[in-house]
């Protein structure tokens, strides 16, 4: 009896397991999703003045570039201690995007210069994006109410007026 129930269970963990798979991997493998193991230095560091970028949305030049000219910064100044700049740099090397829209370097290696990037924004109107409430394309969280956790899903986003 107990033993019965045990592999009738253990079925069942394989299809949930089946399931998650299924829906959480072609966003992986889209770069969109946050590692589960953020460093915590990323965290801290760069997610003052916009979000923490999933690093799946750079190619590692893009990220090695943006590491080593911290001091010009978009127009602004992110450096960092040496130390961290190298952890950080680690880490998102390690997990920049291989997927193979996301191998291309884009312009300014600007997530919002990707091709992807705009792909998936081309039904947006133009004049959406001059908003004031819409300070700038890189500010995900504008538009994407769970981008903090990873989460572009078209069901979550809400454009301000
Ligand atoms: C002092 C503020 C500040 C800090 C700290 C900061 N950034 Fe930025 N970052 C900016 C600004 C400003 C922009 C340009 C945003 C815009 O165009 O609206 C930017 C843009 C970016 C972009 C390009 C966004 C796009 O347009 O696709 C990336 C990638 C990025 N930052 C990564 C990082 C990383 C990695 C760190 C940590 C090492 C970091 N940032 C820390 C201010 C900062
Ligand atoms: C002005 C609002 C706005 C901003 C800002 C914005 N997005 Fe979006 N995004 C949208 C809308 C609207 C869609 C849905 C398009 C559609 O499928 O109809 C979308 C779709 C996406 C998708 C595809 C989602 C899916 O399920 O296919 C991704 C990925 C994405 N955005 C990433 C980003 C990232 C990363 C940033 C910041 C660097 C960003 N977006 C900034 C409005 C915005």
């Amino acid at each position: 009896m107990k033993r019965h129930f045990f592999v009738k269970s253990a079925s069942l963990h394989g299809l949930f397991c089946a399931l998650v798979w299924a829906v959480s991997v072609p966003a992986v493998a889209d770069g969109r999703l946050m590692p589960a193991q953020v460093l915590s230095v990323y965290k801290q560091e760069c997610a003052a003045c916009h979000m923490a970028y999933p690093p799946g949305m750079l190619p590692a030049p893009s990220w090695r570039r943006i590491m080593t000219r911290l001091d010009r910064h978009y127009g602004t100044d992110a450096s960092l201690e040496p130390a961290q700049v190298q952890q950080v740099s680690a880490w998102l090397v390690a997990n920049a995007g291989t997927y193979q829209r996301v191998r291309v370097e884009p312009p300014e290696d600007r997530i919002t210069r990707s091709a992807w990037f705009a792909r998936k924004h081309r039904e947006l109107d133009a004049a959406v994006w001059k908003r004031v409430s819409i300070k700038s394309a890189a500010q995900c969280g504008t538009c994407h109410t769970q981008a903090e956790q990873g989460n572009f899903d078209e069901h979550q986003v809400r454009i301000p007026r």
